[in-house]
């Protein structure tokens, strides 16, 4: 009954919607290095004449983008002002590498009428990234009622290519989701009832567009459905960027597949178009099984997922935003750049890990697409850490799924390169820096990626499917960075310091990326007493002769500029 009420809706709304269309919200851009966001509630209609309530970030609905410049310091300050009972949040940064107590996971909980101010060094490439909640099995209730913002970073080598980069005017956010209602026209979860398309929280819009190059950056922030983005015509486009960067080169393409999470910056010619109108589609009829939106999800075992065919999306050629191409601007890009920058994969590795995405019941076949799903027979679990790994260490992941249906994996903290896909080749649209990445059913990816720059004995980092009903059900686990002291909450300054060699024999050498002046080093013995003790100025290589230390461990402890860091070390 609920379902064709559901049903019904839906075809009401493509009705009263169809010829009237709305101009495409553009979110308002904020720069600077402080930036207040205040999570409340709001009201949107969807549905003519119908508020709806929903969450927004300094509004109704959405946030602001924030436009930030890489090696910025900034602060952000982050207020609930949600109400309703149990309403705790948090704010994750999604993409940004940064340390784990200011990555607005789990466990980083903002009560209501807190204000969380986690403050940090902008250290990622230029890319679109963007910023959402992510409490404990809150993720997708918050999401879909509207809390997602763009996270926009500029840097010296995306700013030396000439590329549309004006906000709103032929560089658009273009953030795609959708949403499903209960017959109060509230937004539901965990239903296949997602019929509602909207861009920007707009519903039906359209985008007037110049008639030049312009760039979309396009980002799938959608609980569970991934789309096949396309134009009117197959209307070619360039990808230029992926989740964490630019591509080494701009690639011309007329579909791009995008699950949630991911981001793709396009680049699109209108040139000589002014005065006609093309759709930005997702071809979900080319999908293959498996993956979410597509026509079919079915398991090994022939499971379905319960009334999933009567979603009209599934499976079909829809409209997402209409683009009416109007005049030129001053100063248009007229060119398409070919050369962007230069990314040096990894290849090399330090350790290697495997996460097996499974369903918590292998022989059911319904289980097999619908879960709940785990990773290594594991659920979330606040208190539990999943992983320990070591600072500075290169490691390559294997993700292997077990299961009937794609999953958008994500891990916090890093981007990623992929090194194969099921031991073969990678598509040139995925060779750029990644932090989600879409794993077919019975298939692996394996993905390669630095842990660097933040260590944290307690605070961890998660990783997890980014469908996000999979991942308020559990399908996430965490991860320790760690340094190989005790107390190892470090600055940047000290995260490439590097001891060798280790164990020693005779001369220990402290080796540091910056130049010290003033660093003073102790080495304590097991029991803590001070053994050598010294000072050096303005150097980054200092040579301690240990010569006369009696065999056993000992800790060195380094201290500059307020800064202090401490290293085991092996005298034999
Ligand atoms: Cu966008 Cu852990 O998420
Ligand atoms: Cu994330
Ligand atoms: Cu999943």
């Amino acid at each position: 009954m609920k379902k064709q009420f559901l049903i019904a809706n839906f075809f009401l709304c493509m009705a009263v919607y169809a010829c009237s269309q709305n101009p495409l919200t553009i979110p308002p851009a904020i720069t600077g290095t402080a930036f207040n966001l205040n999570v409340q509630n709001g009201t949107t209609q969807f549905f003519d004449g119908i508020n709806t309530p929903t969450y927004g970030i300094n509004g109704d609905i959405l946030g602001p983008t924030i436009i930030v410049n890489k090696w910025d310091w900034v602060t952000l300050n982050v207020t609930n002002s949600l109400t309703g009972t149990g309403n705790s949040t948090t704010m994750h940064w999604h993409g940004l590498h940064v340390p784990a107590m200011a990555d607005g996971g789990p466990h980083q909980i903002i009560e209501q009428g807190a204000t969380w101010s986690p403050q940090f060094q902008i250290l990622n490439n230029a890319s679109t990234f963007w910023y959402h909640p992510h409490g404990l099995g809150k993720t997708d209730l918050q999401v879909a009622r509207g809390l997602a913002g763009f996270f926009i970073i500029k840097d010296s080598a995306e700013a030396a290519i000439n590329l549309p980069r004006s906000y709103g005017i032929d560089d658009f956010p273009i953030v795609v989701q959708t949403k499903a209602f209960d017959i109060l026209y509230q937004v539901a979860i965990a239903t296949q009832d997602d019929t509602l398309v909207c861009v920007n929280a707009t519903v039906d819009p359209f985008l007037n567009a110049p008639a030049q190059v312009v760039r979309l950056r396009l980002l799938n922030g959608s609980s569970m459905r991934v789309y096949n983005f396309g134009f009117t015509n197959d209307k070619e486009f360039n990808l230029i960027g992926t989740d964490g960067g630019l591509l080494n080169n701009s690639l011309p393409m007329n579909r791009l597949l995008l699950a949630p999470g991911e981001r793709g910056e396009i680049l699109l010619d209108l040139q000589g178009m002014e005065g006609q109108t093309i759709y930005l589609m997702s071809n979900s009829s080319e999908m293959v099984n498996g993956i979410y939106g597509a026509a079919t999800v079915t398991g090994m075992m022939g499971g379905e997922i319960p009334d999933y065919n009567l979603n009209p999306l599934n499976g079909a050629d829809f409209e997402i935003l209409q683009i009416n191409v109007v005049a030129q601007t001053a100063d248009p890009v007229l060119t398409i750049p070919d050369v962007l920058v230069a990314n040096e994969p990894l290849i090399t590795y330090d350790n290697t890990r495997t996460f097996n995405l499974q369903p918590d019941v292998m022989m059911d076949p319904e289980g097999q697409v619908m879960g709940p799903f785990n990773i290594n027979g594991e659920h979330f679990d606040m208190e539990v850490i999943n992983e320990t790994l070591y600072i500075n260490d290169v490691e390559k992941w294997r993700i292997q799924n077990n299961t009937g249906i794609a999953h958008p994996f994500h891990i916090h903290d890093i981007q990623f390169n992929i090194d194969n896909i099921n031991g073969g080749p990678v598509p040139l649209h995925l060779q750029g820096l990644k932090d989600v990445v879409l794993v077919m059913p019975m298939s692996y990816v394996e993905v390669i990626a630095k842990f660097e720059d933040f260590a944290d004995d307690e605070v961890p980092y998660m990783y997890h499917c980014h469908m996000l009903h999979h991942e308020d059900d559990g399908m996430m686990g965490s991860f320790l960075v760690v340094d190989t002291t005790k107390n190892s909450i470090q600055s940047q300054l000290f995260s490439n310091w590097i001891i060798y060699p280790n164990p020693v024999i005779d001369f220990i050498t402290v080796q540091t990326i910056t130049m010290e002046s003033n660093a003073e080093y102790k080495i304590f013995n097991d029991i803590g007493e001070k053994v050598i003790s010294s000072q050096k100025n303005n150097t980054n290589n200092i040579e301690i002769n240990v010569s006369q230390l009696p065999a056993g461990a000992y800790l060195i402890q380094l201290k500059s500029s307020g800064n202090q860091l401490t290293k085991y070390f092996v005298k034999l």
